[in-house]
């Protein structure tokens, strides 16, 4: 696709380090001494990460984690090798991920081949394809032009969606998840958080069939919920069905690690309990109250604060807001809870309608939404360390599986899923928002100099999807305290772009 490669080249040439020489000064020429991040997940990391690059070196940046630095990026060890137990895969056009990965020195982990089916509850449907998830031509006899109407659509929305990065890259910020948004994609973009993924599809002419048999298991591998999870999310969880999929050797979570020691922030093992305002004179600056080992503390005078860990009730973040007024408000919404079940064990094929495990032809299978299916999906999985003479097991070995499902696999669905097993080890996540179309988008400002990052995730949760949050706050970050609001919100950012080169 020669016109990705250049738009992709394009984007490279515009150093992401070009904003940082613009000179810095608050009207009196403070710069901040102390700024906070809470959460060491790659939303967090990342935006020590990008506070480093904009405020320079002098700024005391403290990171708190309450668990392991990486969050939803993990890994479980099975045997001796480590597997992915939370976020998995990363688009080739993930420009921040790609950058992160390469001023870290990391690796690249190689992809082993494996052909995905979809199953119905009682028979694979699809097979045979050697698809990570759609291949475009190999399913066209099925589906016809639903196809090719869904890659179109997912291709537009891709190419709106990476202006972003050039916005990024000229130091513009956006003060809400709908002013970057709608910067990308107009109201366009707003209306597809608003409604159901189905009706887009209908509407573009994407037949039933297709949409039951591709997008529903795709949806519920992604994200353990249905097609009518919001246009927006769906798309982009679409794009990243396709092929030029990677990850990070060693494991992703190598890169919140990097992150954190590239920034040069300090890392409080520490869950933060609360969050309240000092007001000295004119500025405003915040305490933190936080144990570590069950003993309470408090940290004052930071100049801004990150919250990137979720704050939703019911997700647990533990933080309270005291003394703010008007008081925050409460942010509505939930997280979805979701199930990884790793399994050391030989898979149960005639489950899936193939007795004899020589046979069976996938490596992992999705499944359509059908009310007796307890499972998302079930695939074989391969250590985040892949050495030279590597090779999937085979079916009639004993493997290691990931299974997704909406509740912890009872004994009787583990030995329908599995004719044996050596180990079992289950993470549970709250993973993802709980999509419900019709919702709005979390705030990005709380109050002055206090930030927001995971409202994003209602637009769509992924990697990159944090990345980009991660650069916009920093970059609000920056020019709010230098007052400079010519860079925040601007309309028409494509033609500004255009004359400032
Ligand atoms: C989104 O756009 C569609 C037409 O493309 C329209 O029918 C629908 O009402 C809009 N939804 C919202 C929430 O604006
Ligand atoms: C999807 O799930 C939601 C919530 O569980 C439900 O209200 C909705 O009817 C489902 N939609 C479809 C198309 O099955
Ligand atoms: C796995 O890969 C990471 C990153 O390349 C490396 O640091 C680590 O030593 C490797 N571990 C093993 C067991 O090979
Ligand atoms: C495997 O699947 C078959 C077909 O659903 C089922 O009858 C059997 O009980 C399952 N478990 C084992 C251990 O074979």
């Amino acid at each position: 696709m020669p016109r990705r490669v250049m738009l992709l080249s394009m984007l490279l040439l515009l150093s992401p380090s070009w904003f940082c020489d613009t000179g810095s000064a608050q009207l009196d020429g403070a710069q901040p001494s102390k700024i906070a991040v809470v959460g060491a997940g790659i939303g967090g990391t990342a935006t020590a990460h990008f506070l480093r690059q904009h405020f320079g070196p002098e700024v005391q940046i403290d990171v708190f984690e309450k668990e392991e630095v990486g969050g939803r990026l993990a890994t479980v060890t099975v045997n001796h090798n480590d597997y992915e137990s939370g976020g998995s895969i990363i688009h080739s056009l993930n420009l921040h991920m790609q950058d992160f990965v390469k001023q870290l020195g990391l690796k690249y982990r190689r992809s082993v081949a494996g052909k995905t089916a979809v199953f119905d509850g009682d028979a694979v449907v699809l097979e045979e394809t050697d698809w990570y998830l759609l291949d475009l031509f190999g399913l066209w006899w099925r589906y016809g032009i639903s196809f090719l109407r869904l890659q179109m659509w997912v291709e537009e929305i891709m190419e709106k969606f990476m202006r972003i990065y050039k916005y990024q890259a000229h130091g513009y910020a956006f003060s809400s998840v709908e002013e970057l948004l709608a910067s990308l994609g107009g109201s366009g973009f707003i209306n597809m958080t608003q409604r159901p993924l189905s009706d887009s599809l209908v509407e573009l002419g994407v037949s039933q069939r297709f949409i039951d048999e591709i997008i529903a298991p795709i949806m519920r591998v992604n994200y353990n919920q249905n097609v009518s999870i919001p246009a927006f999310v769906g798309a982009v969880s679409l794009a990243g069905a396709q092929t030029n999929l990677w990850a990070v050797e060693g494991g992703n979570k190598l890169v919140c690690s990097g992150l954190l020691k590239l920034a040069n922030a300090n890392l409080l093992q520490a869950q933060v309990t609360s969050i309240s305002p000092l007001h000295t004179g004119e500025t405003v600056q915040f305490q933190l109250g936080f144990t570590t080992d069950g003993e309470t503390h408090s940290e004052a005078a930071y100049d801004v604060v990150v919250l990137a860990t979720p704050l939703q009730d019911g997700a647990d973040s533990g933080v309270r807001f005291h003394g703010f007024s008007p008081p925050l408000a409460p942010l509505p919404g939930a997280y979805q809870h979701t199930v990884a079940t790793v399994v050391h064990g030989y898979l149960n094929t005639s489950f899936f309608g193939f007795p004899d495990p020589r046979l069976f032809p996938f490596a992992s299978v999705l499944t359509m939404d059908a009310p007796e299916l307890f499972f998302n999906s079930a695939a074989s999985v391969c250590p985040v360390n892949i050495s030279a003479g590597f090779r999937r097991k085979q079916p009639q070995e004993a493997g290691v599986y990931k299974v997704f499902s909406p509740r912890p696999l009872s004994k009787a669905q583990l030995k329908t899923l599995f004719r044996s097993y050596y180990s079992v080890q289950l993470t549970e996540w709250l993973a993802y928002p709980e999509y419900s179309s019709g919702q709005g988008l979390p705030p990005v400002e709380l109050h002055p100099n206090l930030y927001y990052l995971n409202g994003i995730e209602w637009a769509g949760s992924a990697m990159e999807m944090s990345s980009v949050a991660a650069k916009n706050i920093a970059l609000l970050a920056y020019h709010r305290w230098n007052r400079q609001a010519d860079m925040v919100d601007q309309k028409d950012l494509m033609h500004k772009i255009k004359t400032e080169l």
